[in-house]
């Protein structure tokens, strides 16, 4: 008797369970280390509720690819569940009429108050959220190995005419100064970085955010480019079409002394078991250390008819903000939490001054959008800028002051 009534009680709540388990399509970019660590988490964690998830991984740092591919997959009318979407683009496939409300979601969970204002603003469409964001990530970081340069008999640079010094005598010891992986959006990852220290915050938002013509053709930025141009002098020649994790082990290995890049970058270092000031050092990126250039991840989700799907859908939604995921994805992925009232005392020191810098930007101005990531503009303007950066890279005769005439003319024709 008592069995039967408990294989009752246990068919009963089985079905329930398959009633409300569904199907996750996720669409992202996360394929190196660090980054598929990450991703597995929030896999991890969904099907830990019955639903289950089929992954959708297009490779290629930047996320270039994987929205080519969601283009002709929403298109074809067949859209994943939720797709890695970021910043401007958010308006973007809001405005085609793709994205689902998630508002009810985010007022049980109180998203309006747990998130900064700046971000959650981002993620809505016409007033309802319709994207979750996962992370913050700082993308002025300078990642260094402490056994090179103590070799090469140099300290961490702090301004560019510091990291050029630098650099001659990291080469001058036989080690590469700077891990480059030459893909345009990399390019621009650095160009930004250079970009900040010489322009400084307020002309950086004039040129990536306002689009203003002025300074994006102006002398300030003549000097970016010539700046920009000189960094080419510490990077090896098989820098081409090389992925920026690779670049990343580099410096693990002590190949190369140092690498420009987003704190994606530690998500390499964590997952080879390596330790901050210990193994490696963050430092900002040259001239850069009271200004915050912000990525924030996150995914946008999409409208869907299956009723089972769009529940599995908003497990995923409340599941991303949830403070128990927030700590182990970022704890993973280098970022830190995009909720600001979390417990960091499992963060390490890299992640501890990212939050400290984040907060102190965003009061006391410096916290910027970066441009390469998606944040300060359209995706028309950002592949323009694009062109004209990885263009002028990677041609040893450019010309600084036409590069700069040429930018501006690029975004102008994709306002
Ligand atoms: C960025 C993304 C990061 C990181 C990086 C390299 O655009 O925001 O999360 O994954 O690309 O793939």
């Amino acid at each position: 008797m008592k069995i039967k009534q408990t294989l009752l009680t246990l068919s009963i709540l089985s079905s329930a369970f398959a009633a409300q388990a569904g199907e996750v399509e996720v669409l992202h970019w996360w394929t190196a280390g660090g980054e598929a660590k990450s991703a597995a988490v929030l896999k991890q964690m969904l099907e830990q509720q019955g639903h289950t998830w089929k992954d959708f991984a297009v490779a290629g740092g930047g996320g270039e690819s994987a929205m080519t591919v969601l283009k002709t997959r929403a298109v074809s009318g067949n859209p994943p569940s939720a797709a890695q979407i970021k910043g401007h683009d958010i308006q973007e496939w809001g405005g085609l009429g793709f994205l689902t409300s998630l508002d009810d979601v985010a007022q049980q969970n109180h998203w309006d108050d747990i998130l900064p204002k700046m971000i959650a603003d981002v993620m809505k469409w016409d007033g309802e959220y319709v994207a979750v964001p996962v992370n913050v990530h700082r993308v002025n970081w300078l990642w260094a190995n402490p056994a090179v340069l103590k070799k090469a008999g140099v300290s961490v640079p702090t301004t560019l005419d510091e990291f050029f010094a630098a650099g001659d005598k990291i080469k001058a010891a036989g080690f590469i100064p700077l891990a480059h992986g030459g893909q345009p959006w990399q390019d621009a990852t650095l160009f930004e970085a250079v970009a900040l220290e010489v322009l400084g915050s307020d002309d950086y938002v004039k040129a990536f955010v306002d689009l203003d013509m002025d300074v994006l053709s102006g002398d300030k930025m003549v000097n970016v480019f010539t700046q920009f141009k000189k960094m080419h002098d510490y990077i090896d020649d098989n820098s081409p079409g090389r992925d920026w994790n690779v670049a990343t082990s580099m410096v693990i290995n002590g190949d190369a002394a140092m690498q420009i890049m987003g704190d994606w970058a530690k998500g390499e270092f964590t997952a080879a078991g390596k330790v901050p000031g210990q193994d490696y050092i963050c430092a900002p990126a040259p001239g850069t250390a009271n200004q915050f250039t912000y990525n924030v991840d996150s995914f946008a989700f999409f409208e869907l008819k299956n009723a089972e799907n769009q529940k599995a859908q908003k497990a995923l939604a409340k599941t991303i903000l949830s403070k128990d995921f927030q700590e182990v994805f970022n704890l993973n992925k280098g970022s830190i939490p995009v909720r600001l009232d979390m417990d960091m005392s499992k963060f390490d020191s890299c992640a501890l001054a990212s939050m400290d810098t984040f907060k102190k930007t965003a009061k006391q101005g410096g916290l910027v959008p970066s441009m390469a990531h998606g944040m300060s503009t359209t995706s028309y303007a950002q592949g323009a800028i694009y062109d004209v950066v990885t263009n002028f890279f990677n041609d040893k005769n450019a010309d600084p002051k036409q590069a700069a005439q040429q930018l501006a003319k690029a975004v102008k024709a994709a306002m």
